[in-house]
């Protein structure tokens, strides 16, 4: 059992096979946070926590003469509310006589193996050989009954653990839920904690940066209703000093596509705090008496090995535990051409076949049908909603088109933007009512659109109903789900109107059964996500989607910050990157190896392409297909940060086994008669003799040579070079 309850202490110790977490449940059966960290035996390890006379933080009233309890101070694993704790809180509630009040204490627990699942939000799951046993621990406000199951799910052989709260009214009266948060996680001592996080804007998604905690509260958040370009997810804490390679580490990554909020403080007395959940903004939840509200999943991680490690933990339970589709790691994934930087909406039949057949010759074996191929949708002002086929464009209905694409040889795939709707559109003019739209104001456009009230049940079922209608005309293999705007106009016609501050999350609710209703459904067909690019590329929308579209930029050398920020979090085979014709600067060959850091495709107009061109791309398509488990199922390592002044970017990816490694260099900045350039390889094993061969070499050399000496990388070549270096262990 990877969890671990001493009833003597009063301890629960949840073990991973490198970390443990430990909490207790103190004298005032108040559950207090002891540890997370490298492994530790199951001894109780409260010694850590002092107490103090702390003035004006005050104590609980039960603490009677014992001045020295403030929760203010007290590290704790889910927050009270108005106990004297004045730092960033789990929850804030509203009761039926009006208080703000919650002072929650230890009630029950218990533990069982598998993973805790959630109503209507998606989790993780245990996959074959896993040991997973779930910590579902209660504590109670004694006066209103209002009960929070703070839940641990404990991935032994990953390192993660996954933790979500359950707020369960069992009282007599309605409650009202302002905030709460899915995790709450405090280290007694913050001062030397730095906080990565990946913002971002619209085409530049995933930036890094990383910053020192100060003493206020650091916020990262999404207030547009999808999870965000402008921030992801994800958050790292680690020591000042901790680097790819070492250093302890804790990753946190929330699984929710709407709003989400992650506060970090530095207290008066340097202990950290983190929450990260729903935002509270704009959210207000009524539970009634006997009902729960399910707040989202985190996962968690810890190493002491530095940030590579972090993200290989993460990658490898994203690629294990999230999403059960063949197209993980059973069926390889096609290239695939997309029509959108190639035609626009400008496309008919006729054209889809053109580009099929030109782009065979590059080794494409999808082509994808993205907007304008339904309703009337000839630009950007309408259509949306309207999921049948325009037969203006497509005169031989899709049934046939598809026909013709498959009698090529090629796979089909298709657009689709359900949650929205075109004021000039048939959906529109039937029901006005079902977008979101506050009474008395005109709802906010954008990209002249508008949005669909998707935590409605008749909106949920007309889009289960009218997409699957199409996906079930065709043989169609792949979809891409787009959603190309943010989420305003918080409103519901069917909602009371003291029940708005629900629409935000019943949105992603609503969303989540959608998916359920189309992807699930249809387990042959491979989905990817989009949101004007990244815009909402988060591990829940991975547990539908095994690939998402990464940005609308497909200019090759932002990819390379892109990529390199992702893949803090995202592993290479969740990443969708295309060749295009931006940046025409810069080589085919180069934008190929950069977008073999992803799910390898073409977004461009393949009946333009030279002959020469189409014969290079070959080329890299049949590389991606050689070297598409090391990339997709391989250890991936940063090997140069391009946020710094770098003259080369990058990457490499190393098999489980240490017999093959896929080093990918990108020059970016060589100047004329500059210095020698080396890249070092990590990951490999050391006393190995490895076949290096690509960029100019072909030599045997040990793994520590390729580790500590590294590989002079050529400098009297193009600019925006790209070099492959494939390095296999001798058979010795
Ligand atoms: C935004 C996506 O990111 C693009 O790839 C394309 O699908 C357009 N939407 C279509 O409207």
């Amino acid at each position: 059992m990877a969890i671990v309850y001493n009833p003597e202490k009063r301890t629960i110790s949840l073990h991973t096979a490198k970390t443990t977490y430990q909490m207790k449940i103190g004298n005032l059966n108040y559950v207090k946070h002891l540890y997370y960290g490298a492994t530790i035996p199951d001894e109780d390890l409260i010694y850590l926590v002092r107490r103090y006379d702390r003035g004006f933080s005050g104590n609980p009233y039960d603490s009677l003469a014992e001045r020295t309890f403030s929760l203010d101070a007290q590290p704790q694993e889910f927050t009270t509310q108005q106990q004297g704790d004045f730092r960033i809180n789990s929850i804030e509630v509203q009761n039926a006589d009006g208080s703000f009040s919650f002072n929650g204490r230890y009630k029950s627990h218990r533990i069982y193996h598998g993973a805790f699942t959630l109503n209507g939000l998606p989790t993780a799951f245990a996959a074959e050989n896993d040991t997973v046993d779930t910590l579902e621990l209660v504590i109670e406000d004694a006066v209103t009954k209002v009960q929070v199951t703070l839940l641990y799910s404990v991935f032994e052989e990953a390192d993660i653990i996954m933790r979500a709260a359950r707020v369960h009214n069992a009282g007599n009266a309605a409650i009202q839920l302002k905030r709460i948060m899915s995790v709450n996680m405090d280290y007694m001592n913050g001062r030397n904690l730095d906080l990565l996080s990946l913002p971002g804007r619209y085409g530049q998604e995933r930036q890094v940066e990383r910053q020192p905690l100060t003493h206020h509260v650091h916020k990262i958040r999404s207030g547009r209703g999808i999870s965000s370009h402008q921030q992801n997810p994800f958050i790292a804490l680690m020591d000042r000093n901790t680097n790819e390679d070492a250093g302890a580490c804790y990753g946190f990554a929330l699984m929710y596509s709407g709003s989400f909020l992650a506060e970090v403080e530095l207290d008066q007395y340097d202990q950290a705090r983190l929450v990260m959940g729903i935002n509270d903004r704009l959210f207000n939840y009524t539970v009634n008496p006997g009902e729960d509200f399910d707040a989202p999943a985190v996962l968690m991680t810890y190493t002491h090995k530095g940030l590579a490690k972090m993200s290989h933990n993460f990658h490898h339970f994203f690629r294990n535990n999230l999403n059960r589709s063949k197209f993980v790691r059973d069926v390889q994934r096609p290239i695939l051409i997309n029509t959108w930087e190639a035609a626009f909406f400008n496309f008919d039949d006729q054209k889809l076949v053109e580009i099929a057949k030109a782009a065979k010759d590059m080794g494409v074996e999808m082509i994808v049908m993205d907007d304008g191929w339904f309703g009337k949708r000839d630009d950007d002002n309408s259509g949306l909603g309207d999921w049948v086929v325009n037969e203006n464009k497509i005169r031989c209905g899709l049934t046939e088109l598809v026909r013709q694409i498959n009698d090529l040889g090629m796979k089909f795939g298709i657009w689709f933007e359900p949650e929205m709707v075109s004021e000039d559109s048939d959906l529109f003019r039937a029901h006005p009512d079902w977008v979101m739209e506050i009474p008395g104001r005109r709802a906010v456009r954008s990209r002249n659109q508008l949005v669909l009230d998707v935590g409605r049940k008749e909106v949920q079922d007309y889009l289960i109903e009218s997409i699957n209608r199409i996906l079930d005309s065709a043989n169609i293999y792949y979809v891409k789900w787009d959603i190309n705007r943010a989420i305003t106009d918080l409103w519901s016609n069917v909602l009371p109107a003291d029940r708005q501050g629900e629409v935000t999350h019943r949105y992603v609710l609503g969303l989540y059964r959608i998916m359920d209703g189309i992807i699930k459904t249809h387990p042959d067909i491979l989905f990817e996500g989009c949101a004007g690019g990244g815009g909402r590329f988060d591990p829940a929308m991975l547990t539908y989607f095994i690939q998402y579209w990464s940005s609308d930029n497909t200019k090759p050398l932002d990819n390379l910050k892109l990529h390199y920020g992702s893949s803090f979090l995202y592993p290479i085979c969740t990443m969708g990157a295309h060749v295009s014709a931006a940046s025409p600067m810069v080589p085919l060959e180069t934008k190929a190896a950069i977008a073999m850091c992803g799910t390898f495709g073409y977004e461009l107009d393949a009946t333009k392409l030279k002959k020469k061109e189409i014969r290079a791309c070959k080329k890299m398509s049949d590389l991606y297909h050689k070297y598409y488990d090391l990339n997709f199922f391989g250890d991936y390592y940063r090997l140069a940060n391009p946020f710094e002044q770098v003259n080369l970017v990058a990457w490499e990816s190393v098999s489980k086994d240490k017999c093959e490694a896929l080093v990918t260099v990108v020059t970016v900045n060589l100047t004329v008669n500059g210095p020698q350039e080396y890249i070092h390889c990590k990951g490999l094993s050391p006393n190995t003799r490895y076949h290096l061969q690509g960029g100019g070499y072909d030599l045997v050399i040990s793994g520590m040579a390729l580790m500590h000496a590294g590989i002079p990388i050529p400098r009297e070549v193009p600019e925006f070079s790209a070099f492959l270096y494939h390095i296999q262990a001798l058979d010795e």
